[in-house]
């Protein structure tokens, strides 16, 4: 969803190879095009064109820009196709500005029709463009960067993280609203980005500037101004800084061929990450407990399969009414909330624009809880509680350590709240599991080169194997264009069975339980209609083993409360590795990001 750096070195040292090491490591965020501005010699330079960043670093030799302060920029495409003029930086009418900007600005058109009017000319066809114009316009009127970005955001409507830089100030200033910006703190200089791993290895010492606050970077440091234009006292600035645990390395791909493998085989350290959150959770639901009547989780993509796990967990062991609304939909059902609901925000990157939104609808009304990966990150400021999953950076598009981590923190939540905290013993045992399934994974591959042909897949479970194949068919249909469709094993009869035959395979999710009778019954429905199935089981279950064509067995035995934190490992790794076959980067899938910043 685009991604932004801006960095300015002490000791005059060159900035453009630091610019693009950090936005490399914000390629998850876009991959449309890539662009670099720097300062030198009261000029501003910039390289820019689309291609990912490998393709255009080839081309333009990115790192070599002299100028010890800059910004740069990853592209995800909404306003203008994906070429080198839409490619930001954009500048303004005499190339004294250049900005860069993640987000929409929703009222661009009627801005660039008066700027057209008063006689600018325009480049490209970005929302982003009138930014530079508007600030450029503002200084040929007498003001000063910082000034001219203040009144140019009094104009703009939408959703920005903004940096800016002008050829006559020695500065980088950058302002946010509704889109992520963190500000670091580094020994070489100073940094604002749109994420921490951009600038993990340069800064570990974070901000997290509030919306419409203005950063100003100099060589001397941070200054932020309020959005009465105040600057704040510095030793309140100092007292906001958070450091960050996570490690450069945990941004780097340490010998896997790709992220999301390496984010795959990470999940049982991730578990047991979240798990040392108990204490934590303990506290949140003590409080609420007695106050709540009623739970409603909110939350988009994999997140909300995530959820759905958390309805089945808390209607089955708490007996409290739960349901589950997609993030974008929320503003349709805020009639019925009450302040006795407790509504549960579950998103990894803690910035998605459609569950920021619903987290302010909610805060009207309702206790707000946010379970997120990142620290520092919007909904977890704009929350009443916060859990934090605690499962280190995930750079691979498609989410999967963040997933279990954040089903860990549901179960731990769930049982803690149905007063079956012995329960979480069974959790304990999870991250032995999930590296008792990745220990060989050889069978997966195989099956992966059969089905790489395949232009349609269902995936079926019953109870808590429903959500895992709901997840399981987004993972396929992310990573390898193939169409999945998860569904519940008993509605399959309902209609899709007439799509079945031996061009579709059907994954069955049946692990050994209350269900697992029923669902060999769908699995006999599918298969009597030609079609190839692949089941994920027991590998103590004769019956599965002998009636499916083929198997990935899970071993030792878990019941189905405890299956969705195990069974989704080869659904991973199956879409994994079909991505693989397809010659396809499971890291980058086409027209997706990772943290979605628009409605
Ligand atoms: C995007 C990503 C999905 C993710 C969803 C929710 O659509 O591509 O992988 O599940 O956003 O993200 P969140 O950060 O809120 O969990």
């Amino acid at each position: 969803m685009c991604g932004i750096v801006g960095c300015i070195l002490k000791n005059n040292e060159k900035v453009a190879p630091i610019l693009l090491d950090s936005i490399s490591k914000l390629e998850y965020r876009g991959y449309d095009s890539i662009g670099i501005a720097t300062v030198d010699d009261n000029k501003i330079n910039i390289k820019k064109d689309d291609g990912n960043i490998k393709e255009v670093n080839n081309k333009l030799d990115l790192a070599d820009m002299d100028g010890n302060y800059g910004i740069a920029h990853v592209r995800w495409a909404t306003h203008g196709d994906p070429s080198k003029i839409n490619s930001h930086p954009h500048t303004d009418e005499n190339e004294k500005i250049a900005v860069v900007h993640n987000g929409i600005i929703e009222n661009y058109l009627e801005i660039k029709e008066q700027l057209l009017n008063e006689g600018h000319v325009f480049k490209s066809e970005t929302d982003t463009e009138v930014i530079p114009h508007l600030i450029g316009k503002y200084m040929d009127k007498g003001l000063d960067l910082e000034s001219a970005i203040r009144e140019t955001i009094n104009i703009i409507e939408g959703s920005y993280a903004i940096a800016a830089i002008c050829k006559e100030e020695e500065k980088i200033v950058a302002t946010r609203k509704n889109s992520p910006l963190i500000a670091g703190i580094g020994e070489k200089g100073f940094f604002v980005a749109s994420d921490s791993p951009a600038i993990l290895k340069y800064a570990k010492d974070i901000l997290y500037p509030e919306e419409r606050e203005i950063v100003i970077l100099t060589e001397d440091g941070i200054k932020i101004k309020d959005e009465y234009d105040n600057y704040i006292d510095s030793e309140i600035i100092e007292s906001k800084i958070e450091t960050i645990d996570w490690t450069p390395e945990m941004a780097e791909k340490e010998g896997y061929d790709y992220f999301m493998l390496k984010e795959i085989n990470e999940q049982s350290t991730a578990v047991k990450n979240t798990l040392t959150g108990k204490e934590e959770i303990k506290n949140i639901v003590n409080e609420l407990k007695d106050e709540i009547n009623r739970i409603c989780f909110v939350a988009c993509g994999t997140s909300y399969h995530a959820s759905l796990t958390g309805k089945y967990l808390i209607e089955s062991l708490a007996g409290i009414p739960t349901e589950v609304i997609i993030a974008s939909e929320f503003e349709y059902f805020t009639n019925a909330l009450d302040d006795k609901t407790l509504i549960i925000f579950i998103s990894q990157s803690g910035e998605t624009a459609d569950t920021l939104l619903a987290i302010d609808a909610a805060n009207k009304t309702s206790k707000t809880l946010a379970i997120v990966n990142v620290v520092g990150t919007a909904a977890t400021r704009k929350a009443d509680y916060v859990i934090y999953t605690q499962a280190g950076p995930e750079i691979g598009v498609a989410a999967t350590k963040t997933y279990l981590s954040q089903l860990a923190a549901i179960y731990m939540f769930s049982f803690i709240l149905s007063d079956k905290e012995y329960m979480i013993k069974e959790l304990e045992k999870v991250p032995e599991y999930i590296d008792e399934v990745l220990k060989d994974t050889s069978s997966i591959e195989e099956i992966s080169k059969k089905f790489k042909y395949a232009d349609d897949f269902f995936f079926i479970g019953r109870g808590y194997s429903y959500p895992i194949a709901l997840e399981g068919a987004l993972k396929l249909k992310e990573i390898t264009y193939i169409h999945g469709e998860g569904y519940a094993a008993g509605e399959l009869k309902h209609g899709p069975l007439a799509l079945i035959d031996q061009n579709i395979p059907v994954v069955v999710i049946s692990p050994p339980g209350e269900n697992h009778k029923k669902t060999m019954s769908n699995l006999a429905e599918v298969q009597s209609r030609g079609a190839d199935v692949f089941a994920i089981g027991s590998c103590d279950d004769d019956f599965l083993i002998s009636k499916s064509d083929d198997v990935f067995c899970i071993s030792p035995e878990v019941d189905e409360l405890i299956a969705p934190l195990i069974y989704i490992v080869p659904l991973q790794l199956l879409s994994y590795y079909v991505a693989i076959e397809r010659k396809l980067d499971p890291d980058k899938p086409r027209n997706l990001a990772k943290c979605v910043t628009v409605e």
